[in-house]
């Protein structure tokens, strides 16, 4: 199975020998490609998903790479298809506060999961704010660039660390490697932020209040 190298990468950061459910699997490329990895060994490879028409071209790719032994499928929104016999979640490609709100869902479950692989496509200060505050620290972090994109995949474990808000704006892990990506994703944001400022209509004074001060930050940090 060849997959992009977002998917790829989140893949990488699984651990072997755990047992993970994939959350909004889709087509379950991620889970066929890691189940076809002779290199690699999991206890338990799970896929799920909302929706009735990713699941069964899931199921199809599954069946054609023949591996419905090695994949289990599960229907249902969020945590709903977890089970305490899977240690390690993954939910990659959909919105943060989607991702924030599949966990508030189900606090329960936290006593059981040792780690959490997302990657939010947006909203990502807000999940690992909010990942850090339920008991998770940050393991790993990676920015990845896919074609014109440049995708975050944030590894978190459990326990606790304390972090200022500027480690857990840029991340703590990426502000130590600081690479070609992370300039270029922050000049981004640095862009992106000045256009919305100037789009903003009259009024708004807390929101430029907060792009501003993001703005001085990102700065500060591209400069240095
Ligand atoms: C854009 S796809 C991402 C697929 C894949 N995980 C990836 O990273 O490429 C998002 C998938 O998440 C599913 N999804 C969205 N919200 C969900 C939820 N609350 N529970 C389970 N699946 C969800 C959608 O049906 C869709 O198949």
């Amino acid at each position: 199975m060849i997959i992009n190298k977002r998917l790829k990468e989140v893949g990488r950061l699984v651990d072997d020998n755990s047992s993970f459910l994939d959350i909004g699997c889709d087509h379950a490329f991620l889970d066929i490609y890691l189940a076809q990895d002779k290199k690699r060994k999991f206890k338990k490879i799970v896929a799920s998903d909302n929706k009735e028409g990713p699941l069964t071209q899931a199921k199809n790719n599954i069946n054609q790479h023949k591996l419905s032994k090695e994949i289990e499928l599960r229907l249902g929104d969020g945590l709903d298809t977890y089970t305490d016999d899977i240690d390690t979640v993954i939910i990659s490609g959909m919105g943060g506060r989607n991702m924030i709100g599949i966990i508030k869902n189900h606090l329960e479950y936290l006593k059981t999961i040792d780690t959490f692989i997302l990657s939010p496509n947006n909203y990502q200060v807000d999940v690992k704010e909010y990942l850090t505050k339920v008991g998770y620290y940050i393991e790993d972090e990676v920015l990845i660039k896919d074609s014109k994109f440049i995708y975050q995949i944030i590894k978190f474990k459990k326990g606790r660390k304390k972090y200022s808000k500027k480690e857990l704006f840029f991340g703590p892990v990426l502000l130590t490697k600081k690479d070609d990506n992370f300039m270029h994703y922050y000049k981004r944001e640095l862009k992106s932020r000045e256009i919305i400022m100037e789009l903003l209509p009259k009024g708004f004074s807390f929101r430029k209040v907060k792009l501003k001060k993001e703005m001085k930050l990102i700065k500060s940090e591209i400069n240095n």
